[in-house]
């Protein structure tokens, strides 16, 4: 097993993981010291990002990249970085598989709902901070009563899709270019014992079924294009009421927001953890 790690200058270093997290969605190992930020991506040779491609998505930020041998203990090592997700009312938690379950309402977290999910190789354990703000906003939407078709675009492990179906909001559908990812998402469906329809869909080039509420966990070079499906002249195109967009770096919002102003929503709300971004839309 391989460990390959990209040493970031720290300034550029949260564009460098925004653009890694596209090229290893199954996620990435962080560390620091004195002036770097390590990111470091683990699998069998063949398997990890090419090193011309990381090099491309770096850019600027990269200081050193260097590849080591790793015990085959690396799977364990790697579920270390896994902890359960409380969302901000503490509604929900999201732990993987081999983390204890919470005793029940009142219990050891004292949550109402709990998900089991397992990442596998997709991105989405829950603990991303882009994740994490997606699965605010939708525990705020359910607690409003919020009733609607929900797609879940980029579903990674499924979790924002699994989420919203546990929330009771409505009828979810999720989708992912990675079929890697559509197999794990659709373990995790039935692990939740939840409906979930998934599909392989790359979304540059094909649109995704009407919802009511797009729960849109990419980065903004797919956000932007995304925008295109919304087209009001086209009277077959998707029409959801609201969006909920992240994996938006703080300085890429206004921007991004931008694109959807132009397609008819307006920002209702803007959540922040650290230097990520997630804006919540209505039209
Ligand atoms: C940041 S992850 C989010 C995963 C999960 N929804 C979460 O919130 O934790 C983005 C996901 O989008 C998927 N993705 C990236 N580009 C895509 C595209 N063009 N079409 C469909 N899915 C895409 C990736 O494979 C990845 O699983």
């Amino acid at each position: 097993m391989i460990r390959l790690a990209i040493r970031c200058r720290p300034e550029l270093a949260e564009q460098a993981l925004a653009e890694l997290v596209e090229l290893a969605p199954s996620g990435v190992e962080e560390r620091s010291g004195e002036g770097w930020v390590e990111y470091a991506v683990y699998g069998p040779p063949g398997e990890i990002p090419e090193l011309p491609h990381l090099k491309a998505a770096v850019g600027d930020a990269l200081l050193d990249l260097y590849t080591e041998q790793v015990e085959d203990d690396w799977a364990e090592r790697w579920r270390e970085f896994h902890k359960p997700v409380i969302t901000s009312d503490r509604r929900l938690r999201v732990r993987p598989p081999w983390i204890e379950a919470a005793a029940g309402p009142g219990g050891v977290d004292g949550v109402e709902i709990e998900i089991v999910i397992e990442p596998g190789r997709a991105f989405g354990t829950g603990a991303h901070a882009t994740t994490r703000l997606c699965l605010d906003l939708l525990c705020e939407l359910a607690g409003a009563g919020l009733k609607a078709r929900v797609a879940d675009l980029g579903t990674g492990s499924g979790v924002l899709a699994i989420a919203a179906a546990r929330l009771k909001i409505g009828p979810v559908f999720g989708c992912d270019n990675d079929p890697a990812a559509v197999a794990i998402a659709r373990q995790n469906a039935l692990a939740n014992r939840v409906e979930v329809e998934f599909a392989r869909l790359d979304l540059r080039s094909a649109r995704p079924p009407e919802a009511d509420l797009w729960v849109a966990n990419l980065t903004a070079p797919i956000l932007r294009p995304l925008a295109a499906w919304l087209d009001r002249d086209d009277p077959t195109a998707p029409a959801p009421s609201r969006l909920i967009l992240s994996g938006v770096l703080q300085r890429e919002a206004e921007s991004v927001g931008a694109v959807y102003r132009a397609a008819g929503y307006r920002l209702q709300t803007i959540r922040s953890d650290g230097e990520w971004a997630a804006l919540a839309m209505v039209r």
